[in-house]
Order: structure tokens, then sequence, then C-alpha cells
């Protein structure tokens, strides 16, 4: 059976057409993360769109419209999200002049039109109640933008959004970006076609958020390393008592059959084995490493302890491929932030494919300086994790095919 990625992966790319003289729209994914001055604080995203709106200044493509969101902005302007704060570092970064432009609606036939090579940034178009309702008429607006769609968002090509989807109906080519194939190569590469043994390390706050993960890949995976707030709920489940730390009462039946399961199709499963426990998360005083068993009344499980990170370790340095999804611990706050940075650079140090999930787990590897050193690093959160539980994700779904 042909599995959801690899025909996600047939889809045509911008190498497969001609952009020349064209007017071409593509959607990208600015929601960077910002600080309270409007500073971004991590811009890979917008460097990682970078080659395809190049190919498509190198291609002389006679305009391109650049289309993102930030934020989830709830009922139209927001000065929080305008995507007037990206516009001078995408400038920087492409080297080139981005006009802006605040209401695409009432500067259409300026954008349509055909006779310079320009590029566009629009406003956030969640700005526009018709993005999150996929609203035809506005798909439609959209699609009279231009002659080809492009879409290289791939953090939300999970969602349904006109931006990401509907506008795909009313545009006679559509294909993928230079990004959406390089993180869908490395997801097959990861998946598919996987050096063994291939290890599944996930990690975060909730099983909740990652049961259909650990339920779809379970016979794609030879071990499975479980850390972060999400291993109390399997500790618990195998009788230890986790006293303050969060643990997700009504999926400790749910943590008992997903061992059952990774029992049945031959799946180690590595568990921490000591914890480093809090009296407080918000000011801890009281900061101690604990075996499993021990977890003192009224303390927090926060972070994996230098047992577990030995354990972990070896699991990770006899393994091929790696697939990361989700910290060890609360690794925003330094003192619980160890587990999570020390493997990151076990990882990075080890021989394997090593692929990260976006959102946290980037961002963590990012601040442990490891970066550089994995195989790849998605630039979705939840668009990855939805990628690896084998779902067609909707941004891929009305792509012309090859
Ligand atoms: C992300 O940051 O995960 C993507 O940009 C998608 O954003 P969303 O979750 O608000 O749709």
């Amino acid at each position: 059976m042909i599995s959801n990625i690899v025909t996600m992966g047939g889809v045509k790319s911008l190498k497969d057409i001609d952009v020349t003289g064209k007017r071409v729209l593509i959607r990208v994914d600015f929601n960077v993360p910002m600080d309270a001055q409007f500073n971004i604080s991590d811009d890979s995203r917008i460097r990682a769109a970078l080659p395809t709106i190049n190919y498509c200044i190198d291609h002389n493509a006679c305009s391109i419209t650049l289309v993102s969101h930030l934020g989830r902005p709830k009922g139209g302007y927001d000065e929080r999200y305008t995507l007037r704060h990206i516009q001078k570092r995408l400038e920087r970064l492409l080297q080139k002049k981005v006009e802006f432009i605040d209401d695409f609606e009432a500067s259409k036939e300026e954008i349509a039109s055909c006779s310079l090579e320009r590029v566009f940034l629009l406003e956030n178009i969640r700005f526009y109640a018709g993005e999150k309702k996929n609203d035809p008429e506005f798909c439609k607006q959209l699609a009279e933008l231009c002659d080809v769609y492009v879409n290289d968002a791939f953090g939300t090509s999970h969602r349904k959004d006109a931006s990401t989807y509907g506008i795909a109906d009313f545009v006679e080519t559509k294909v993928a970006g230079f990004l959406m194939m390089r993180e869908i190569e490395a997801f097959t590469k990861a998946l598919e076609k996987p050096i063994r043994p291939i290890a599944l390390v996930v990690g975060g706050s909730k099983i909740s958020s990652k049961i259909t993960l650990l339920t779809s890949v379970m016979q794609k995976i030879d071990k499975l390393l479980i850390g972060g707030a999400m291993s109390n709920t399997f500790l618990q489940a195998l009788g230890y008592e986790m006293k303050a730390s969060l643990v997700e009462v009504d999926y400790v039946d749910v943590a008992k059959k997903v061992l059952e399961e990774a029992k049945a199709n031959n799946v180690k499963v590595y568990l921490p084995v000591d914890v480093v426990i809090t009296d407080s998360i918000e000011n801890p005083i009281d900061v101690r490493v604990t075996p499993v068993q021990d977890v003192l009344e009224g303390f927090h499980a926060v972070d994996i302890g230098p047992a577990t990170l030995k354990l972990f370790s070896e699991a990770i340095e006899l393994s091929n491929t790696i697939i990361w999804n989700g910290p060890m611990g609360i690794y925003e706050i330094s003192q619980f932030s160890k587990g999570t940075y020390k493997l990151a650079t076990v990882i990075a140090e080890s021989y394997a494919y090593s692929i990260v999930g976006g959102g946290d787990t980037a961002d963590a590897v990012e601040r442990a300086g490891e970066k550089e050193k994995f195989s790849f690093i998605s630039t979705g959160g939840g668009a990855s994790l939805e990628l690896l539980e084998g779902k067609v994700l909707p941004g891929f779904e009305k792509l012309d095919r090859n």
C-alpha cells in the first residue's frame, strides 16, 4: 500500500513548471517568534522560504506576492500581528525591496498587473475573516492575484485555510515550493526508507496530544524513548507515585495500552529511571534528583535525571535513525533544561539520521546550540506531528501531481 507521505511527495514542485513572465503567489509561513518589542527572535522560517522566493526572482517571474499569517488574531487588524514586523528582515535577507500591501483587496489591480519585477508582502492574511473560514469567495479573490500558486508554508500545511488550501481550486497551476518538498523528503527518509534501528523520542507535557502519533508509528519503529511530563503518566501506569507532578489521570489506561502495543510490536520502550524534582515550578527553592520510585510528597518532576540521560544516550547511540518530538522537561526554565539540552547534544553527536519535529523541540535544539549538527529540523510543529501520524496534510492535497 502506498503511504500518505509517499502520495504527498508526488506533487509537482516549482522545478516542474516555468514561472517566467508569470504572476506568482507564494503562501509562506512567516509566523515567527518575536519579543515584546517585536524583534524577531528566530527567523528560521523566513530563511527557509528564501530558496523558493529567490528561484522565482531568478527565473523572471513578473511579480511575486507573498502571503502569510502571523499569530492568531481574532477579528481584524491587530498591531501585534502585523506583517510589517517582518518586512525589514525579509528585505535584508532577500537584498531586495519588498512592497508592503496593507489591503490587497484595495490594491488588487496593482498587484495583479504584470509590468515590473516586483515583490509584494501582503498584510497578515488572518486579518480577513475569509481566511480561516476557507471562504470560496475569498479564495477566488486571492487567486485573481496570480497565474501560479506556490504553497511553501509547510508549518501551516495542516490547516484547511483559504491561502493554504481553498485557493488551489481557483488557480490553474498550483505547485509545492522547495521547503515543502524538503520537508516531505526528510520525513520520507525517516519513515519510509529508514536505516534501522529507528528510535522515536517523544516528550512534552501531554500524552493526549501525542497519542495518535504513538499508536500510528508503532509498526514502523524499533525503540520508543519517552520523557517530559508525559512520561509521568506512563510511570504512574507502571505503579510509581508521581506526587504533585503533572499526570493525565484520564490517560493512565491509555498509557498502559501503548506499553502493551509496544510489546506486541517488539518495540523497546525506555522510560525515565530518575527525574529532577522541585518543590515549586515558579519559585524553585528545593531542586534535586531522585529515582522515579522516590518522588517526594508535594514535589513536581520537571526534567529527566542523569541516569535516564545515560540510558537514553545508549539507546540513541545504537540507533541509525532518530525522530525527536517534544522536550524532556520544562526547558524554558534553566534549572530544568539540562535533560533536554544534553539529549540534544547526544543526538547531534550520534551518527544517525536525526530529524526534529518543529515547534518546542526545534526551539530547544536551537537554544542548545546544536542546530547545525542535526540532519533535518522541521519548520512545522503541528504539521510535522500530523505528518508523523500518517495524515495527508491539506496543503499538499490540491496541488498538481506528476
Ligand atoms: C505554527 O506556528 O505552528 C504554524 O504557523 C501554524 O500556526 P497555527 O497553529 O496558528 O495555525
